[in-house]
């Protein structure tokens, strides 16, 4: 499909979003289960119940500009769960991997950031106020799971530092 207006560019960025969510949605509890710290694991835990909001946000904008959320090919963040999960395959000391999920979780966080703050100001360009609000509800989840895991990054850097044993 052509670029040929700001609304089909939304469309496109929300459709990849939409595969992107449900991907994530479906590899948080992998991440979960290969996370040592309490903390990371429940991090991962409550972020994957709010991703399951955020497909159905999504669901919602798609209905409110009457487009399937269908379409989409998750370029990025197949890449992404990719390198965690070929990581995770190859094992290691339980901190180390911790450190890696760390860093995993926060370029996703990242990349989910820059692309629903992106969508907020296509929708309010476009006059979508109430697809803008969902777009900022989400991102408001998004960045706070974002700060939780910069907070933890200290601590297990801090573990991960230790000799293996
Ligand atoms: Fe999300
Ligand atoms: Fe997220």
């Amino acid at each position: 499909m052509q670029l040929n207006n700001l609304r089909r560019l939304l469309i496109d960025e929300v459709q990849e979003l939409y595969f992107s969510e449900t991907l994530l949605e479906q590899s948080l509890p992998r991440m979960a289960q290969g996370a040592d710290a309490a903390d990371l694991k429940n991090a991962f835990q409550k972020h994957h119940e709010q991703t399951k909001a955020h497909i159905e946000r999504l669901d919602q904008a798609c209905s409110l500009l009457a487009v399937s959320p269908r379409g989409g090919h998750g370029f990025a963040i197949k890449a992404m769960i990719r390198e965690v999960e070929d990581r995770l395959g190859e094992g290691g000391d339980p901190h180390v991997i911790d450190a890696m999920l760390l860093a995993a979780a926060r370029r996703v966080e990242h990349w989910e950031i820059a692309t629903y703050s992106t969508l907020q100001l296509y929708a309010t360009a476009l006059d979508q106020d109430k697809v803008a609000e969902l777009f900022s509800q989400t991102l408001a989840e998004e960045l706070e799971t974002e700060k939780t895991l910069a907070n933890m990054a200290a601590q297990v850097h801090g573990e991960a530092k230790q000799p293996a044993h």
